[in-house]
């Protein structure tokens, strides 16, 4: 049984259809505060297998034990959080308290419960400014915002604790722009309000719902001078975590991968991708710099592509023959 929490979200819902589709039981624990129970009914549509939904808040010490023990949870797959950059900036507390402490109840309860696989949701943000690109996972670790050091603190918790009790289990995913949604259109992405984030925007403005992108700066040291990122198509993404389970399984340890493709996008060519995926031109204008924003960055994925060739190629015909 792997436990889900945050598993209603964006990149949890997509997770739970991979989690189900490869033959996993799976447990939801949301609070439901950034997401709909709606998605979960949608997962089951696309599957056709029933998740088991647990509505909690992972602050709850006595929620969170009581989910991992009816629910008979071997590991734990930690999305739960908050992930507004600007927010964290104006509500720091309620940041730590959701992202740091809400993790420190929950490795507190996996502990009590003698559950000690868990893959943890991390960020490219955690690598701050750039000292070299592409990003590879030995790059230097700093927070230019609240947000990026609740991850930061949370990394640490996570490798402190391995340092303590090497029979642990522990993924940490660094993932960098989750794009996209399930092919068959049911589940994607939902925010709430004025989305963050550039492609929900984009696709609001396609479907009417905003008159126009504003395309935060022209003029930074790239190709077309706007910002270039590494989009990684998020059901790669959920696939990335069975990839992690897969790993963890085979052994004890603390790993720390980056999940991207290595591949930067310009603001522009995403715009003109979506143009081109919609048939209709989505309207935009340039506007100033965002602050806090960088010119271009993009992951080195080399690590996560050698772990999955070395687990399929030990295994190519995964768990089914054994040698
Ligand atoms: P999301 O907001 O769609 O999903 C988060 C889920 O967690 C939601 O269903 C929300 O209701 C739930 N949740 C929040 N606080 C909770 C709490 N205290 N108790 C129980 N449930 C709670 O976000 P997402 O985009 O799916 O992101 C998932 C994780 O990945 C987050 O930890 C985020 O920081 C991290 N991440 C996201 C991105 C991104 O760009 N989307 C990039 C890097 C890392
Ligand atoms: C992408 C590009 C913008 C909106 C953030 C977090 C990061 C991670 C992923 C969680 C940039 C431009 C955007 C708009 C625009 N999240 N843009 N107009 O800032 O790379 O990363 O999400 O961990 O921590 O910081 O993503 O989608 O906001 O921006 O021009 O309306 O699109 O300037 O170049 P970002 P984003």
């Amino acid at each position: 049984m792997i436990f889900v929490t945050g598993g209603a979200g964006y990149i949890g819902s997509h997770t739970c259809v991979e989690l189900l589709n490869a033959g996993h039981q799976v447990t939801v624990f949301d609070n439901f505060s950034n997401s709909q129970p709606e998605a979960l009914r949608r997962i089951e549509r696309i599957t056709g297998k029933q998740l088991q939904v647990i509505e909690g808040d992972i602050r709850n010490p006595a929620e969170l034990k009581t989910a991992l023990q009816t629910s008979g949870a071997q590991a734990v797959i930690h999305f739960a959080g908050l992930k507004a950059v600007g927010e964290s900036e104006q509500q720091p507390l309620r940041y730590y308290e959701n992202n740091v402490q809400g993790t420190l109840t929950l490795l507190q309860a996996m502990q009590s419960c003698a559950v000690k696989t868990i893959v943890f949701s991390s960020s490219a943000t955690v690598y701050g400014i750039p000292q070299f690109l592409p990003y590879t996972e030995a790059h230097p670790l700093s927070a230019t915002n609240t947000y990026g050091q609740t991850k930061l603190t949370v990394e640490r918790m996570l490798q402190d604790l391995y340092r303590s009790d090497a029979t642990w289990r522990i993924g940490i995913l660094r993932y960098f722009n989750p794009v996209g949604a399930h092919a068959s259109g049911l589940i994607g992405e939902d925010p709430q309000g004025l989305p963050n984030n550039l492609m929900p925007f984009v696709a609001q403005v396609a479907v009417g719902r905003r008159e126009f992108l504003n395309v935060w700066g022209n003029d930074y040291d790239t190709p077309d001078g706007t910002g270039v990122r590494d989009y990684i198509h998020v059901v790669d993404l959920a696939l990335g975590h069975l990839a992690a389970l897969n790993r963890l399984q085979a052994q004890p340890q603390c790993m720390t991968v980056n999940l991207g493709t290595g591949i930067g996008y310009s603001v522009l060519d995403m715009v003109r991708a979506f143009e081109q995926a919609c048939g209709k031109p989505i309207a935009f204008q340039f506007s100033p710099r965002r602050a806090g924003d960088i010119a271009s960055y993009c992951a080195d994925p080399k690590l996560a592509a050698e772990h999955t060739w070395r687990w399929q190629s030990q295994n190519p015909q995964g768990y089914s023959i054994s040698h």
